[in-house]
């Protein structure tokens, strides 16, 4: 492959071309893996198998997944693509097919004749790994999620018992509600601009959808629970359909229209709230719960949408910031402050908090000059009772990832748990970091070597209980 027209497909960005398994014997571990973890840490991210013909970070490229399996002590790596119909039919014909979503391609006859998929748009599949209901599921908001066995094989598209429509699209950033265990999510589809909350039991069993009209087909990422709202940002950022076949910029940013906050009733019989504000973007929310009358929403705000069709455009160049929002339920007034200076994304909590009143949020972060900088060298420790940001250096070189939380099954406390994501540190290698959460200056507690790379991708989950065995 020649990846040297796409810069984010460069250094760390770069997609691994094997599938490799490698056990404690093929693994340094630094420190000591906390003995009572039990269950694995996987993370998705985008790993183009063939040449692309163009790139637009962070929506193209082949779902992978790189799990971390971790068993009183013992270690396990392994790494996967999903195989995805788009995937298999490349992999058919031996080249690329399916072009970026930036710049679709018509899909020749000769593949269709042969039974390859027809569909031009790529379910890439490589946003978020999640287990929940006992099932692992690759995901991507474009489409169905993929379901995969706990080694990582792919089982197949996952229409949840026929829950899902054909043309629906799920969100790959569901919540799990503490309380219920419900999988609070959304379909959204290409040809409406409608929202759909749906909502799935503890065992996966679909329970509940609350439609949500809007004019027009927005970019809505994530959503946010608290106890008797789900809450989504409206950004004036759109997808154009028809400008994508036609080849042109398919990617709209109209600040004029401002950003809408709604506020949807979980019991989906109250009235939907509708909050204005000047424009902004957002791709992620941290946690978000409910205080006297008001919502308070705490998640990374970005200037404007992110990313266009050109080539090299993406996330990293835009200010981002942790904020807090508080939205009257009352007066339907908005504030909307910034947190902290310093630049992150891939917010998180302990989940256990999940929409309910919380301390710490963690961010992958930055504390070097951006320039032309790609990714974040330090993970990021948000204390909102203090105020505090307390950040943890890789290296002035690396990059970290998206942390998330792994509680300690024996203590209900945030700072007992663990924060843990993939670090890549050019001179060290890629690893997995574990931190403490209570302990953030002291460094990892933990350090699981892995040779070779793991490239910068997008999310991952702990998964409890989750064995190769
Ligand atoms: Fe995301």
């Amino acid at each position: 492959m020649d990846l040297s027209p796409f810069p984010y497909l460069q250094g760390n960005y770069a997609p691994v071309c094997e599938e490799r398994d490698l056990d404690a014997s093929a693994l340094r571990v630094e420190g000591k893996v906390p003995e009572q973890l039990v269950g694995a840490y996987m993370r998705d991210g985008a790993n183009v198998a063939y040449q692309p013909n163009h790139y637009v970070y962070p929506l193209d490229g082949d779902g992978m997944v790189h799990a971390l399996y971790l068993n009183k002590g013992d270690v396990h790596y392994r790494n996967r693509w999903v195989q995805t119909s788009h995937l298999k039919t490349e992999r058919q014909f031996g080249h690329m097919i399916y072009g970026s979503v930036g710049k679709l391609l018509p899909v020749p006859q000769e593949v269709i004749d042969a039974g390859g998929e027809a569909s031009p748009v790529r379910n890439t599949a490589n946003t978020n790994v999640l287990y929940h209901g006992g099932k692992l599921l690759a995901m991507w908001e474009g489409g169905f999620p993929h379901l995969l066995n706990n080694d990582l094989s792919t089982v197949g598209l996952f229409d949840y018992d026929g829950a899902l429509q054909a043309g629906d699209a799920l969100t790959a950033h569901p919540k799990i509600c503490p309380t219920s265990g419900d999988l609070v999510s959304c379909t959204q589809r290409w040809d409406s601009p409608d929202y759909r909350v749906q909502v799935f039991d503890k065992t996966g069993k679909h329970k509940q959808t609350i439609p949500v009209s809007f004019p027009r087909k927005g970019i809505i990422h994530d959503l946010q629970i608290t106890d008797n709202y789900i809450v989504i940002f409206y950004a004036p950022a759109f997808h154009n359909l028809e400008k994508a076949m036609r080849g042109e910029d398919p990617f709209e940013w109209q600040p004029q229209l401002g950003t809408k906050i709604i506020a949807i009733p979980r019991d989906g019989v109250g009235e939907q709230i509708v909050f204005e504000t000047e424009a902004f973007f957002s791709w992620h929310f941290c946690n978000g719960y409910e205080e006297g009358g008001k919502l308070i929403i705490d998640y990374i705000w970005i200037n404007s949408i992110p990313f266009t069709q050109a080539q090299g455009t993406g996330v990293e160049k835009q200010p981002r910031r942790m904020q807090r929002m508080t939205l009257d339920l009352k007066t339907k007034q908005v504030t909307n402050e910034r947190f902290s200076d310093v630049f992150c994304e891939f917010s998180r909590c302990d989940e256990r908090r999940m929409g309910k009143h919380y301390r710490y949020g963690f961010a992958a972060s930055s504390n070097r000059d951006w320039d032309d900088a790609h990714g974040y060298n330090c993970t990021g420790r948000y204390d909102f009772k203090t105020g505090e940001t307390t950040l943890w250096e890789f290296g002035q070189g690396a990059n970290a990832g998206e942390p998330s939380y792994v509680p300690n099954p024996d203590s209900d406390r945030e700072e007992d748990g663990w924060v843990t994501n993939f670090v890549y540190n050019p001179g060290e290698g890629a690893f997995l970091s574990i931190l403490s959460a209570g302990d953030f200056s002291s460094g990892p507690v933990c350090k699981i070597h892995i040779p070779g790379r793991v490239p910068n991708g997008f999310h991952g989950n702990w998964c409890e209980g989750l064995t190769l065995a």
